[in-house]
């Protein structure tokens, strides 16, 4: 199959893909997403193939509206606060199904739905002509950085998926913040761009999931005990940016096969010879190279060790240390 990059006034082309049955990549505001039609079962397995995704991971269901919901979930007052508030917008809001209204597939088994409204334009135009809500995981293969241009896409999906469309490279950068709102007490599961103080201004009470996943349990999130983001290199987190100079000094590869992801500020006083990838100048910009950087040194002949920068754990920092986080496999720099 050749994959097709589309424009993003060529909606009819992509609906119609997505009426055969077919996968098509769509553009959002935090990373690409895989689209399919939601209610097509057949369709939403073609999704779990072309990502090779275990089928117990559940796929988040894409909506242009909140009446787009309601027709699969019980909309509770607090998560119709969030929705107000937050959609279009880089937050998933997890629901109770109503029993029949999607194939068990589309959840993992679970009673749950999360819902997402992307804030992207040609995307919402996508979903509304199309009338039906799409499934929406990343756009990579299971295991890589999450694509944040159609290039990124490309590189995973070509000849798996009938489209992808070309919106340029996505605002945030990594994926959109998770909440549960299917118990009593709000639960974020996954950290994004609207962060937990945002989210407080709205609803009283917000907890954090910090549990680490075993393998052999049924987790909150079913992705978070996946290995994620992991590029071939071998990913170090550097705590403090003084540290980088004796990292790369006393470390154990051989220089050619060194490279560092860090800020212009930190980038400007390393040694020529190392190979760069500037994360521009704050946690902002950071956060929206942080995939296409590892993506990046990953692709370079014979790099096999990434030193990344840490950034502190707060507001878009605690999105952003959490995707880093699990690129490393916990690995810090001592
Ligand atoms: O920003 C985003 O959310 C992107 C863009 C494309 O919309 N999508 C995305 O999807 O990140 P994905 O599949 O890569 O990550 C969704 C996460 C997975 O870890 C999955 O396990 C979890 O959401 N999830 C989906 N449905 C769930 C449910 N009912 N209960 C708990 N976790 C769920
Ligand atoms: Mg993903």
């Amino acid at each position: 199959m050749e994959t097709q990059l589309l424009s993003n006034y060529e909606i009819d082309k992509a609906v119609k893909f997505l009426k055969d049955g077919l996968l098509v990549s769509f553009p959002t505001e935090t990373v690409y997403g895989l689209g399919a039609d939601a209610t097509n079962t057949e369709a939403v397995k073609k999704v779990f193939q072309a990502k090779n995704r275990p089928t117990d991971n559940p796929l988040i269901v894409t909506v242009s509206s909140i009446e787009m919901v309601e027709d699969f979930a019980i909309v509770n007052e607090l998560a119709r606060k969030l929705m107000t508030y937050f959609w279009p917008g880089p937050l998933t809001i997890i629901l109770p199904i109503k029993q029949g209204t999607l194939d068990m597939i589309v959840t993992g088994g679970l009673k749950t739905v999360a819902f997402r409204n992307p804030d992207n334009e040609t995307t919402l135009k996508l979903i509304a002509s199309f009338g039906k809500p799409i499934v929406g995981p990343s756009a990579n293969l299971s295991g890589t950085p999450s694509p944040t241009t159609a290039s990124h896409v490309y590189q995973d999906m070509n000849g798996r998926i009938s489209a992808i469309i070309d919106d340029g490279s996505t605002k945030i950068g990594v994926e959109s913040t998770i909440i549960d709102m299917s118990n009593d007490y709000p639960v974020i599961l996954r950290p994004g761009a609207i962060d937990e103080n945002m989210l407080k201004s709205v609803i009283p009470k917000v907890g954090i999931d910090q549990h680490n996943v075993a393998d052999n349990e049924t987790p909150k999130a079913p992705g978070m005990k996946y290995k994620h983001y992991s590029p071939k290199a071998k990913v170090i987190i550097i705590d403090s940016t003084h540290q980088f100079l004796s990292a790369i000094e006393y470390s154990t590869y051989n220089e050619n096969s060194i490279s560092v992801l860090a800020t212009e500020q930190v980038l400007a006083n390393l040694p020529m010879d190392i190979t760069k990838y500037s994360l521009g100048r704050d946690i902002t910009s950071a956060t929206h190279k942080l995939f296409s950087g590892l993506r990046e040194l990953d692709s370079i002949n014979g790099i096999k060790v990434i030193f990344a920068q840490a950034f502190s754990n707060d507001g878009l920092g605690k999105a952003y240390m959490n995707r880093l986080d699990k690129a490393a496999d916990g690995n810090h720099y001592k």
